[in-house]
């Protein structure tokens, strides 16, 4: 465990930064003249790999030390990330869990390493999950929680910091790309990655849930965390494969032979359908010839947590 430092002891977790950036030769892009390039953001941190570093590492900074209380489902990455901040950086966490069935019920692998990583479960019923944003809501699962001086950070770790965080992945990949593509889940990642891009670069979001909320919820982040719309970016909608944490045995199958092409392990619920959009996309010939595209590995696939999401 890195020793605390008095200054910054988020920087003391020694994050990976810039990310690896590391070029792939795949026909399937190569044959219509597109470089490929995969930004590693999975080698950031072990405990808080690609997106969970780039959006919980500011919030940390703004908690200062007090418990952080968070939300996610029952296989969130989200909560393991913020347990295992909890655990590196030495300050108590409480997650909230959707689903109060789940109280009796054995911890899930994911679960049980939040506990033993110190987080304090508290499981509420999906109706008072749904309504967490409510403010009265959120202050009866404080009451439940017996707690008040704590730092509150929104499920999927996507608020105006998050997003600020973010724009450092769009700075690290100025001049290097022509098109950056990320996958998404609440929109935090690519309203920062979008903000912090060069000019003439653009950012292509491939969201996972389906829905069609995800625009409006980018356009929101940004306006708290930049004052407005800021940079180039666009949502392709068709590659969420059924929805959050669906899949196909056609998107196994494709992740399983990229991973094994390239010598990575393909996380299935985000990093696979954007992988996959982009061949599609390459294919149907959306890209110039010449164009560079860079594709975020925002996550680890985890053995330990089947269907991990979040
Ligand atoms: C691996 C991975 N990629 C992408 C995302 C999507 O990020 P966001 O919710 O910021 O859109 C997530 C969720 O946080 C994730 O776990």
């Amino acid at each position: 465990m890195p020793e605390p430092t008095s200054t910054d002891p988020v920087a003391a977790m020694r994050p990976r930064l810039p990310s690896p950036l590391q070029q792939v030769e795949d026909e399937r892009f190569s044959r219509h003249g597109v470089r490929l390039l995969l930004k590693r953001d999975d080698l950031i941190h072990p405990d808080l790999p690609g997106n969970k570093w780039r959006k919980l590492a500011p919030n940390l900074r703004a908690a200062a030390g007090r418990p952080v209380l968070t939300f996610g489902g029952a296989y969130s990455n989200h909560l393991r990330a913020t347990a295992a901040a909890g655990r590196l950086l030495g300050f108590g966490t409480i997650g909230v869990v959707r689903g109060d069935e789940l109280a009796t019920r054995p911890l899930n692998p994911s679960l049980a390493r939040c506990a033993a990583d110190g987080m304090r479960l508290l499981f509420v019923d999906r109706a008072t999950y749904r309504a967490k944003d409510d403010p009265g809501t959120l202050a009866g699962i404080l009451r439940t929680a017996a707690t008040d001086d704590v730092y509150v950070v929104p499920e999927g770790g996507s608020n105006a910091p998050a997003a600020a965080g973010c724009a450092g992945l769009g700075r690290e990949l100025r001049g290097l790309a022509d098109v950056v593509a990320v996958a998404c889940g609440t929109g935090g990642t690519l309203a920062g990655l979008a903000a912090g891009l060069g000019d003439g670069q653009r950012a292509l979001g491939f969201p996972v849930l389906k829905g069609g909320f995800l625009a409006a919820a980018v356009r929101d982040l940004q306006e708290e965390a930049f004052g407005g719309p800021t940079g180039d970016w666009s949502l392709d909608e068709r590659f969420h494969f059924g929805g959050y944490a669906r899949t196909t045995p056609g998107l196994d199958a494709f992740a399983e032979g990229f991973g094994a092409r390239h010598g990575l392990p393909v996380e299935r619920v985000y990093v696979a359908k954007m992988l996959a959009g982009l061949v599609e996309l390459a294919a149907e010939g959306a890209f110039p010839p010449g164009t560079t595209v860079a594709a975020v590995i925002t996550g680890q696939e985890d053995g330990r947590a089947a269907g991990a999401a979040g």
